[in-house]
C-alpha cells in the first residue's frame, strides 16, 4: 500500500475521464467553456494500461469522474476493466445522472457498484437555474435506473446561499425518508475561476445542520460521529437513509485523506485543493515501463501535500473542478 510522507495509506483513485459536460452548474464553470481537445486527454489504451498499475501498488478503490464520465464512450468497458483488477474492491462513479437511464445497467453489469448523483433541487426551475440548462426529469429518471439496476446511490448536493439552501435542502433530504440513500450536503469549495462567487455563497454545515433540524427536529449521529469516507453521517429520526455533510471548508479532513486525483490530461493531483501535479500522460507518450511508471506514481504520492490552505487564502489556481472530478 502506498505511504505518504505523512503516512496516509493511500489506496483510493478517482479518474477524471473527461473535462466536458452535459451542463454547466453555476458553480462548477462558465457557460461558455473551452474544452481540452481529445488528444489533450488520456486515450482509452492509456486508461487501460494505468489502471492495472495501480491495482498493483495497492489501490483498492476507484472511482470515474469528470466532468461528466457518462460522455466517454468507453466508460462501461473501463468500469468493467477496473472492476476485474486483482485488489479492486469498489468501483463507483460520480455522475450528473442524465444519461444513466441507459447506461446503469451495463454499468452494474460490468461490475459498478456505487453511483453518486449531483443533485441540487428537486425544483424544475431551480435545477435549470443551477445546471443552467438541465431537466431535473432526466436526473430522476437516471436514479430510477440505478436503483431498478441495484446500484448503491448517493446524492451529492453543493447548497448556494439564497437559491438552494433552504426549501430545496429540506425537500432533498426528505428523500431519506423513503429511500435508503445517502443525500449529502457539499460545502462549495473556491476554484481560480469560482473564487469570488464561492466567497459568497457558500453556507456552512453548522449553519446547514441547524437548519434541518428546524424542520425535522434533532438528527440522530451514526457511526458516533466517526467520518465516513469525508462525510459526517446523521439520521432523520426513523429515516431509511442517512444524510452525510462533507464540509472541506469549515471541517477540513484532511489527516483522513485517503486519496489522490488521475486528471482526464493524465496528471496525478495530489490533493484536490493544491496545484501540485505528477505528470503521467508525458510519460507514457515517451514510452515508459510499467516499472518506471510504478516509480513516478509512488514518488509523486509521497509529496502529496498534508492539506489544504483555504484559511491562508491559498486557492488552487491552475484547474477547476470540472478538470479535477471533486
Ligand atoms: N465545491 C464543492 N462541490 C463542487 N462540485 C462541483 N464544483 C464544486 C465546488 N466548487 C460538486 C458537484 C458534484 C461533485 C463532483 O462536486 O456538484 O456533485
Ligand atoms: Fe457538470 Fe458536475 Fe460541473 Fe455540474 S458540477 S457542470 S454536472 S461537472
Amino acid at each position: 500500500m502506498p505511504l505518504d510522507q505523512y503516512q496516509r495509506e493511500i489506496n483510493y483513485l478517482r479518474v477524471s475521464l473527461t473535462d466536458a459536460c452535459n451542463l454547466r452548474c453555476v458553480y462548477c464553470m462558465p457557460e461558455h467553456m473551452a474544452f481540452r481537445r481529445p488528444a489533450e486527454l488520456l486515450n482509452d489504451a492509456e486508461l487501460f494500461r494505468l489502471i492495472p498499475l495501480f491495482a498493483r501498488l495497492g489501490f483498492n478503490k476507484i472511482r470515474f469522474t469528470g466532468g461528466e464520465p457518462t460522455l466517454r464512450r468507453s466508460l462501461v468497458e473501463l468500469v468493467r476493466h477496473a472492476a476485474n483488477q486483482p485488489g479492486i474492491r469498489q468501483v463507483g462513479l460520480t455522475t450528473n445522472a442524465l444519461l444513466l437511464d441507459q447506461l446503469a445497467r451495463p454499468l452494474a453489469e460490468a461490475g459498478l457498484a456505487t453511483v453518486n448523483v449531483s443533485l441540487d433541487s428537486l425544483d424544475p426551475e431551480r435545477f435549470r437555474q443551477l445546471t443552467r440548462w438541465g431537466n431535473v426529469r432526466d436526473v430522476l429518471e437516471g436514479l430510477a435506473a440505478a436503483e431498478e439496476a441495484g446500484l448503491r446511490i448517493k446524492l451529492n448536493a453543493v447548497p448556494t446561499r439564497g437559491v438552494n439552501d433552504r426549501d430545496d435542502a429540506v425537500a432533498l433530504a426528505s428523500l431519506t425518508l423513503t429511500h435508503d440513500w445517502q443525500v449529502r450536503f457539499i460545502e462549495l469549495m473556491p476554484f481560480a475561476n469560482n473564487a469570488g462567487f464561492q466567497t459568497e455563497n457558500i453556507v456552512r454545515e453548522d449553519e446547514l445542520r441547524a437548519h434541518m433540524e428546524t424542520s425535522f427536529g434533532p438528527l440522530e449521529s451514526v457511526n458516533e460521529g466517526r467520518l465516513d469516507g469525508e462525510a459526517r453521517v446523521f439520521r432523520i429520526p426513523g429515516a431509511r437513509g442517512t444524510l452525510g455533510f462533507i464540509s472541506p471548508v469549515s471541517r477540513p479532513f484532511c489527516a483522513a485523506c485517503n486519496r489522490v486525483r488521475l486528471t482526464a490530461d493524465g496528471r496525478l493531483r495530489l490533493c484536490l485543493l493544491r496545484d501540485d501535479e505528477g505528470d503521467l500522460r508525458e510519460r507514457l507518450r515517451q514510452g515508459a515501463t510499467d516499472d518506471e511508471l510504478e516509480t513516478s506514481i509512488r514518488a509523486a504520492i509521497h509529496r502529496k501535500p498534508w492539506g489544504h490552505d483555504l484559511a491562508g487564502d491559498r486557492i488552487p489556481a491552475s484547474r477547476g473542478m470540472s478538470e479535477i472530478g471533486g
